[in-house]
């Protein structure tokens, strides 16, 4: 980074610009930025590097999104520097309870209902100062909902990011413990510590405290800990934010439901975000329209994170055979799989009673034409109307 030293002595200058225009670094936000560092405070490195990279963007906007990418791709835990040590831990299995998630760097895709709540909960975040001032504070709790591999745990990443907020998330299998005594005494030490972090709190599988219902614990004393985790999220003051996940959102506590005022129920993708996710997945964002279109017909039971995994075995085969994507196979692949059960495309030639099989089940349930086929299937008009005779 060319301007580093220039910042340490004041007032600084932007070499190459007409004239000297004053930099607003101050060495202040540099010495903040060493001090956290040291500290191994992570949250902290963050806020000073935003205020420096803010505080280039009048004058090096190149440098400053390098700054935010660095962020955006180095939101690991500094395990390295002992920083994980600080985590509050399980007394008995000294496993941590919380683990600070990396921020996601593959784009989100969301319907509009979702999209608009998705909005709506970040932009009462960024304003809760003035929504407190006119009496409108509220928990910032948001419940995701939904069955595996739709975007949940991506969303409660894309917030944490979008806020440049680290995220924690709650290890549910390290805060329950076989004595439920230990369980209510876990949750209290994570709703004690993340607020201090300026934390996003994202609890996963929250229907877990629930699902001990079935288990062999007395009524009471299950109760205790579910009031233990009611209790937590009440104790938090309006700036903090929860974000909570279950794919069985019938199993949650009511009283849990209630405390989380934003809900997205996530299903599975409909046409629209099916072809993006094949757009992106597959042809990185450079895809033909009509064969998104034809992938995105054929996936109506996939997840997202089904055609992230077709797309990903897809372009993997495609580098290791030095080939360009077999889309016979793809939608081979497409046809084989079940939500949350993907077939792994071969990239080989298919066999003639495959292609019988995909012929038929494209021109007759998805009514793809037979120059269209002989141009998917690469193969003569003659044999496509063929394999539909037989
Ligand atoms: N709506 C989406 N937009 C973009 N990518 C998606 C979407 N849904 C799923 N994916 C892809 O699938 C991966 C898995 O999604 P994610 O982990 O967020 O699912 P989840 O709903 O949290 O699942 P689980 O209930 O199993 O935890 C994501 O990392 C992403 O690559
Ligand atoms: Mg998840």
């Amino acid at each position: 980074m060319t301007y580093f030293a220039s910042w340490l002595t004041s007032p600084q200058y932007v070499k190459g610009c007409e004239g000297k225009i004053e930099m607003h670094v101050s060495p202040e936000d540099i010495i903040a930025l060493i001090e956290a560092s040291l500290e191994a405070n992570y949250s902290d490195v963050r806020t000073a590097s935003n205020k420096i990279a803010k505080s280039i963007s009048n004058y090096d906007l190149e440098s400053a999104k390098k700054i935010k990418s660095v962020l955006r791709k180095r939101g690991v835990p500094l395990q390295s520097s002992g920083y994980i040590e600080s985590l509050p831990v399980d007394t008995k299995s000294r496993m941590p309870l919380l683990e600070e998630a990396q921020w996601p760097v593959s784009p989100l895709f969301l319907n509009s209902e979702a999209k608009n709540v998705f909005q709506t909960f970040l932009a009462d975040i960024i304003n809760i100062d003035k929504l407190i001032s006119h009496g409108l504070s509220g928990r910032l709790n948001l419940l995701l909902s939904g069955p595996p591999g739709t975007g949940k745990t991506l969303v409660a990443g894309h917030i944490a990011a979008q806020l440049n907020r680290p995220l924690y998330i709650v290890r549910l299998d390290s805060v329950i413990s076989s004595l439920l005594g230990d369980t209510a005494k876990n949750l209290r030490q994570i709703f004690d510590f993340a607020p201090k972090k300026n934390a996003i709190l994202f609890i996963d599988e929250v229907d877990a405290v629930a699902k001990l219902r079935d288990d062999r614990h007395e009524l009471g004393e299950l109760k205790r800990v579910v009031n233990t985790l009611i209790q937590g999220l009440d104790s938090l003051d309006d700036h903090a934010v929860v974000i909570a996940a279950t794919n069985h959102s019938g199993l949650l506590d009511p009283a849990i439901w209630r405390r989380f005022p934003y809900k997205i129920n996530f299903d599975i993708p409909d046409f629209g975000m099916r072809e993006s996710l094949w757009n992106h997945f597959l042809f990185l964002d450079n895809g033909e329209d009509h064969i998104t279109k034809l992938l995105a017909k054929l996936s109506d039971n996939l997840s997202g994170a089904d055609i992230e995994s077709i797309s990903i075995a897809t372009r993997r085969k495609c580098v290791l055979t030095q080939t360009d994507i077999n889309l016979v196979s793809v939608i081979n692949a497409v046809i084989g799989s079940t939500l949350g059960n993907t077939a792994t495309p071969t990239n080989d030639e298919l066999s003639t009673a495959e292609k019988k099989n995909i012929t038929c089940l494209l021109h007759r349930t998805h009514g793809i034409t037979q120059v269209d086929l002989s141009k998917i299937l690469n193969t003569s008009r003659q044999t496509i109307s063929s394999y539909l005779k037989e």
